[in-house]
């Protein structure tokens, strides 16, 4: 079967990044000119995905005027013949969207259970609203890859420092393939040291629809929220979820340090700042020397 539907949950509250989130989602925050939420919406189109779902929720509003027709602001441009401009905005209305809310942010698990009726019958991705990542291939494209060889769940992975681990869902790998794994144990939020690898689960996901049958059972986890690393440890003790090590930079934009770090490396790969921004950076590194 092919992967033709995704969901992106962006319903959480982004506590990290209080208080710019207190009345704006942090999906919206825009890296350069586009909020983040776009970047991932291009990569899920990139990879071949037909229909979107964004699980949205209280105070998320932006998020569907963002992805809608701007009726006023395009009759602007064009009186003003911004043209350029007005391809640009017209470009965020140009997908099909679909909404649904998760009416209390019980966790992700949760939110991508909200999801379930849309999704039907047939094997979905998940990519989360707040993780940017860089690649040639995009990175879901390659689990899809993946997918259409093994047509089994398969979930994104990539190496992280060990003191970071208990951040993450952490994969216990058994065997590998190249930059495929099989996983004896998902693990959400690891206790510090002891964390069974540094394979992190990041923010890219191809599931089968069997996953719902344990995210029904609305079962708490880690900071007491329902969470899809614990649906998919017990859909793996039935059907194989393999963890795959996909190649890219990846950016944790709801995170204050990642968000710093993302606007730099993406404002360096556009043409019109990357001059600027790199004179820039290099007058203040010599300030701080
Ligand atoms: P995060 O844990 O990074 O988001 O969830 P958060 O809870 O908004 O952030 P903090 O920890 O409070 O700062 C990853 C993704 O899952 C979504 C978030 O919107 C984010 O895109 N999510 C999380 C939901 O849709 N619903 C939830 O209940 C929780």
């Amino acid at each position: 079967m092919q992967v033709k539907k995704a969901i992106i949950p962006a319903a959480g509250l982004g506590t990290r990044f209080l208080p710019a989130t207190k009345a704006m989602p942090k999906e919206m925050l825009p890296i350069v000119d586009k909020p983040t939420i776009e970047y991932i919406v291009e990569e899920a189109i990139k990879s071949g995905i037909e229909d979107i779902i964004i699980v949205t929720g209280k105070g998320k509003r932006a998020i569907e005027d963002h992805f809608d027709n701007s009726f006023e602001l395009e009759e602007s441009l064009v009186r003003k013949e911004k043209f350029d401009l007005l391809e640009r905005v017209k470009e965020s209305a140009n997908v099909d969207i679909h909404y649904i809310r998760q009416k209390e942010p019980n966790g992700l698990g949760h939110a991508i259970w909200c999801a379930r009726k849309f999704i039907a019958n047939e094997p979905f991705a998940v990519l989360l609203g707040d993780d940017i990542v860089q690649s040639e291939t995009p990175c879901l494209k390659q689990l899809i890859n993946e997918f259409n060889t093994i047509q089994s769940s398969i979930i994104g992975v990539q190496q992280v420092p060990e003191h970071d681990t208990h951040r993450y869902g952490i994969i216990d790998p058994s065997t590998n393939d190249g930059r495929r794994y099989e996983v004896s144990k998902f693990v959400e939020k690891p206790k510090q040291g002891t964390a069974p690898s540094n394979l992190a689960i990041i923010g890219r996901y191809i599931l089968t629809p069997k996953i719902f049958d344990f995210l029904e059972e609305h079962t708490i986890g880690s900071g007491g929220e329902i969470q899809l690393t614990d649906a998919i440890e017990k859909l793996n003790r039935i059907e194989k979820v393999y963890g795959y090590e996909f190649e890219g930079d990846r950016y944790d934009v709801g995170e204050k340090l990642g968000f710093i770090q993302t606007t730099i490396e993406i404002g360096l790969t556009r043409d019109d700042l990357k001059e600027p921004l790199l004179n820039y950076l290099k007058k203040l590194v010599k300030e701080y020397e």
